[in-house]
């Protein structure tokens, strides 16, 4: 994928905020310090456009990030970040939510998982959301570069069975440290905005 221009288009914390339905949006679902933002860094090849963070918690907005004028890629927020009150919890869970479920023009949510950790209870239940919402339930084992060959399989297969992913589904690996993994996750995407 090769990418001329991308931006920070609009921090959002409500459809009031969001930009217009105009281009195909891709949202990036997964749990707190999955590397979401880091994917999105990796991907455009810009270090600093999303803000990252070796601790949980950094993105707390719905950020859209508009790319060659042509679509958008959407960072939300992590869930499953323990430190923080249970009211903000539920008022992330109601931004991730009313976003996911309301916008007319996302393609598709991609799931981000941890590949050295078995997917969490929220992370089932947001795959089985996404699933069932119609998208094709793509999921990506971001932290790649922290396994050997055969830990990686071993972690895709058993992703591959906690979330209940069909068959015919492979778990995608991407590590922000492996330019062929980051390559082929383009060629992903590409396909998806061509339809
Ligand atoms: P929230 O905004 O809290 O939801 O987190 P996030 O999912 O956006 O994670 P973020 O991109 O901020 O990354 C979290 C940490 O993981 C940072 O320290 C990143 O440098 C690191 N990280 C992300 N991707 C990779 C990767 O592929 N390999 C390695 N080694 N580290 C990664
Ligand atoms: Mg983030």
């Amino acid at each position: 994928m090769k990418i001329n221009d991308a931006s920070l288009e609009q921090m959002a914390v409500g459809p009031n905020q969001y930009p217009k339905t105009d281009l195909k949006e891709i949202a990036f679902a997964g749990r707190s310090n999955v590397g979401k933002s880091s994917f999105i860094n990796a991907l455009t090849q810009r270090k600093k456009l999303a803000y990252t963070s070796s601790k949980p918690g950094k993105t707390r907005t719905i950020n859209f990030y508009r790319i060659d004028n042509c679509f958008r890629l959407v960072d939300l927020p992590g869930y499953g970040y323990a430190k923080v009150s249970k009211a903000m919890r539920d008022d992330w869970a109601q931004m991730i939510e009313g976003y996911l479920a309301n916008r007319s023009n996302i393609i598709e949510i991609i799931l981000l998982v941890d590949s050295r950790i078995e997917p969490t209870s929220q992370d089932r239940e947001m795959y089985q959301w996404i699933v069932d919402n119609g998208f094709s339930g793509i999921v990506i084992a971001t932290k790649a570069d922290k396994l050997s060959r055969n830990q990686l399989n071993r972690q895709l297969k058993k992703i591959h069975t906690s979330l209940g992913c069909p068959e015919e589904q492979d778990i995608l690996p991407f590590s922000t440290e492996d330019q062929d993994l980051i390559q082929e996750t383009g060629e992903v995407l590409e396909d998806l905005l061509a339809f």
